[in-house]
């Protein structure tokens, strides 16, 4: 989820053609005007409205990662799969349930309803703070259990799809300056993430071959979804690493003199 953010922050791509000849990068040696329309639009860090300024960049260009934007080493962010180690595990078999949740995708990122970035310096790091709103988002995942539920024994994978109803997604990088080649550059060295929603849907596709069963369980729990989300919302930590490393690719191309003015 951290890597939404920071290719958010990185393609702050415009197709506003007037704009863009007068906002962004000119030199013909920045590698942000490599490709055929310049992905990231300058905003100085010495005016009063630049976060505001930080955040239409990064609505822009997190609407063209629905995209992968090659060039910059960034992914496409509309449908996400997390590598292999975004894995939720917990429960007993021998006494209760094993649960193991795995497989994570997140289809939607790229289209929020709005975004509020923020830049704040500290003493030796910067912290980039994107808020983003969605009217929904879908997450898809599988999920394994052995052992029982209450007595019943349940021995099952299936996926599971679990729905953010007007979602707040908060994306953290602590940005760390380094020099390479006598530029300077920024690299995330911590990512966090936290979503909030006050609704969240389970589906669970095939937990019980009862369909009946299956589906007035799942049911059941999505009527109190966001007390079921507030058990386990720690584990969301999982999904911050992979936001931060989409971001690194990004800023490991382009030096700070060609995010920021000032
Ligand atoms: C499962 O629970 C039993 C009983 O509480 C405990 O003895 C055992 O160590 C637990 N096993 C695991 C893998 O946590
Ligand atoms: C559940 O049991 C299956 C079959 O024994 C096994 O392959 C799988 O790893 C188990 N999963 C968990 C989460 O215990």
């Amino acid at each position: 989820m951290n890597s939404l953010v920071l290719c958010v922050t990185l393609l702050l791509i415009s197709y506003d053609g007037l704009q863009s000849r007068q906002n962004f990068l000119t030199s013909s040696s920045s590698i942000l005007n490599k490709s055929e329309s310049p992905i990231w639009k300058k905003c100085d860090r010495r005016r009063t409205d630049f976060n505001q300024c930080l955040s239409k960049t990064i609505h822009k260009t997190l609407r063209l990662l629905d995209k992968p934007l090659k060039l910059y080493g960034l992914p496409s962010l509309y449908d996400v799969t997390f590598p292999p180690d975004a894995v939720i595990e917990f429960g007993n078999t021998t006494d209760g349930l094993r649960q193991k949740y795995h497989n994570y995708r997140i289809i939607g990122l790229t289209k929020p309803r709005s975004i509020r970035a923020r830049l704040d310096s500290g003493v030796a790091t910067n912290t980039l703070t994107i808020e983003t709103t969605y009217s929904k988002l879908v997450w898809k995942c599988e999920c394994e259990a052995n052992g029982t539920l209450v007595l019943l024994p349940l021995n099952v994978r299936t996926p599971l799809e679990f729905t953010f109803d007007n979602p707040t997604f908060i994306f953290a990088f602590e940005l760390e300056e380094y020099e390479k080649a006598a530029a300077t550059y920024f690299r995330v060295i911590e990512s966090a993430f936290d979503a909030r929603a006050r609704d969240i849907r389970f589906d669970f596709k095939h937990l019980f071959s009862n369909t009946w069963l299956n589906d007035e369980f799942n049911s059941e729990l999505s009527a109190k979804g966001s007390q079921m989300y507030a058990l386990v919302k720690h584990y969301e930590a999982i999904f911050a690493p992979y936001f931060g490393s989409v971001f690194n690719s990004f800023l490991e191309k382009v030096p700070v003199v060609e995010l920021f003015d000032g």
